[in-house]
C-alpha cells in the first residue's frame, strides 16, 4: 500500500499589489506518496514556486490545508514550524542560496547546527560533499565553485538533516543542459539511494520525465 507523506487540500494563494489582486493558486489539492519523485510542471508564471513554497511550509496559503505526516503545517506556531522544517524538509533552489561568507562545509552543515554538535555536523557535511563529488573542494567558498558545483553543495545541504521530503525549485534553471544533467544525476542518485521523497518543480519536460510521476499546474489548478 502506498503511504502518503504530504497532502494539500484546496490551496488558494493570492498576491495583492495596490488595487490589483492576482489569484495564483485557485484550489490545488494533491497527495505526495512516500518515496516517490514527483514533478510539477507549468509555464513560467503559472505559480510553481508559489505552490512549492506553500507545500514546503514556507508560505501560508490564504485558504486550504497542508498536512505533513498527519500534522497541519500551518496549524502550528511559526517557531514550531521552523523547527519542524529543519528536521523534516530539505530545499534546493534555482539560485543555490549559499552563504558567501561561509565555506562549503559550513554551508552544508548549517541546517544541522541547531540540532547536533558542530563537530558532528561538519563530519556529516564532509561525507555528503564527497557524495556529490566535491570531497576535494572542502574549505572552498561558494564563489570559488562553478554553478553546477554550487548546486551540488546545495543538494548536499538539503540532505543534511536526513529529511523525509526534498523540495527542488527549478534546480537546473540557472545551468546549461549538460551541467544541469549532471546535477540531476547526483540529485536522483542520492534521493533514490536513501528512499527520500522528492517534489521537483520545472518547466522542462526532459527534467520532469526523470520523475516517477508528473503533475501539471495550469490556470491555478493541477491537471
Ligand atoms: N511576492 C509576489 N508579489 C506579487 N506577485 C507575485 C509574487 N510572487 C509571485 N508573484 C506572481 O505570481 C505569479 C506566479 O509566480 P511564481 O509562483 O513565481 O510562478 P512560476 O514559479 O511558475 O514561474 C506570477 O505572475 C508572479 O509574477
Ligand atoms: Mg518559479
Amino acid at each position: 500500500m502506498m503511504e502518503t507523506v504530504l497532502t494539500a487540500e484546496n490551496l488558494k494563494r493570492t498576491y495583492t499589489i495596490g488595487q490589483t489582486t492576482l489569484t495564483v493558486l485557485k484550489g490545488v489539492s494533491m497527495a505526495v506518496n512516500l518515496g516517490e519523485t514527483l514533478s510539477i510542471m507549468g509555464e513560467s508564471g503559472s505559480g510553481k514556486s508559489t505552490l512549492l513554497h506553500v507545500l514546503g511550509g514556507l508560505d501560508n496559503p490564504k485558504e486550504g490545508k497542508v498536512e505533513f505526516k498527519g500534522q497541519s503545517v500551518y496549524g502550528m506556531s511559526a517557531a514550531r514550524r521552523a523547527r519542524f522544517r529543519a528536521q523534516n524538509v530539505g530545499y534546493v533552489f534555482q539560485s543555490f542560496h549559499l552563504l558567501p561568507e561561509l565555506d562549503i562545509v559550513e554551508n552544508v552543515a548549517l541546517p544541522a547546527m541547531a540540532l547536533h554538535s558542530k563537530g558532528e555536523a561538519k563530519e556529516r557535511a564532509k561525507a555528503l560533499l564527497s557524495e556529490v563529488g566535491l570531497g576535494e573542494r572542502i574549505g572552498h567558498r561558494p564563489q570559488e565553485l562553478s554553478g553546477g558545483e554550487q548546486q551540488r553543495v546545495a543538494i548536499a545541504r538539503s540532505l543534511m538533516n536526513d529529511p523525509d521530503i526534498i523540495f527542488a525549485d527549478e534546480p537546473t534553471g540557472n545551468l546549461d543542459s549538460k551541467t544541469g544533467g549532471k546535477v540531476l544525476d547526483y540529485l536522483f542518485q542520492l534521493v533514490e539511494a536513501r528512499r527520500h521523497t522528492l517534489v521537483l518543480v520545472t518547466h522542462s519536460q526532459d527534467v520532469a520525465s526523470r520523475c516517477t510521476r508528473e503533475l501539471f499546474l495550469k490556470d491555478g489548478v493541477l491537471i
